[in-house]
């Protein structure tokens, strides 16, 4: 059977220009938006296909992973609308997976932005909001960044919300694929400590 969401009706967490929310995979703008946001020449040449391409699909993904990673952590990954005209333009995550699937003791901040509204500041601004309230809310100060190191938008990003550059590293969780990673200056040198094994 499907779980409800944790969070409240009309839960957001508001930055200076942004609203972060929760996805409802029974909202089909919510739906609407993240296939055209997954589809996008940028999004799918950055991160790859994710097959999320019909509204269907959307809606059970978001059930599937979405709603079910608020359930177990209260946190996961959030939709990004502008405060000045509501429009969607994105998404920011803290998502951290669970046994039996390959996963690490500290989530991971990630974020995607619509094409035309890149350089903005947004994806910024969104994932320091989301650890802010990740700190205060919830007690997390020790979180991940992985990106490909070609994306340099994404290292770019994740520097400016201050996370320190480890190294390229091929890790097992990826299948040994390279990733550029990033960590909470606080956290120990030795990954190894968070389950993050090469
Ligand atoms: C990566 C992404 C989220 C960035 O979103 P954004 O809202 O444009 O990011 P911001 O505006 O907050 O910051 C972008 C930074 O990258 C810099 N940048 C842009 N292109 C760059 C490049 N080719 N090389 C180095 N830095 C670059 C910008 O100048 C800016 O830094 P600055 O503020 O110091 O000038 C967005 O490009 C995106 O959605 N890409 C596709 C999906 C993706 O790659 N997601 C991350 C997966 S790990």
């Amino acid at each position: 059977m499907s779980e409800p969401s944790p969070f409240p009706p009309n839960f957001s967490i508001a930055t200076p220009h942004l609203k972060i929310h929760p996805f409802d995979p029974s909202n089909p703008a919510h739906c609407t938006f993240l296939v055209e946001l997954w589809n996008t020449e940028d999004f799918i040449s950055s991160c790859g296909k994710t097959g999320i391409n019909t509204l269907a699909k959307a809606s059970e993904f978001l059930q599937r992973r979405a709603i079910a990673d608020y359930v177990r952590n209260g946190f996961g990954m959030f939709l990004l609308s502008r405060q000045s005209d509501m429009k969607l333009i994105g998404t920011v995550s803290l998502t951290k997976g669970a046994p039996p699937d390959p996963h690490y003791l500290a989530p991971d901040v990630g974020f995607s932005i619509l094409p035309e509204e890149n350089g903005k500041g947004y994806a910024t601004e969104a994932a320091v909001g989301l650890l802010k309230y990740a700190k205060a809310q919830l007690g997390i100060d020790a979180v991940f960044g992985f990106c490909s190191a070609e994306n340099k938008r994404s290292c770019r990003v994740l520097e400016k919300i201050g996370l320190e550059f480890r190294g390229v590293k091929c890790l097992k969780v990826f299948g040994g694929q390279q990733s550029a990673v990033y960590a909470s200056p606080e956290m120990s040198p030795d990954l190894g400590v968070y389950g993050l094994e090469e």
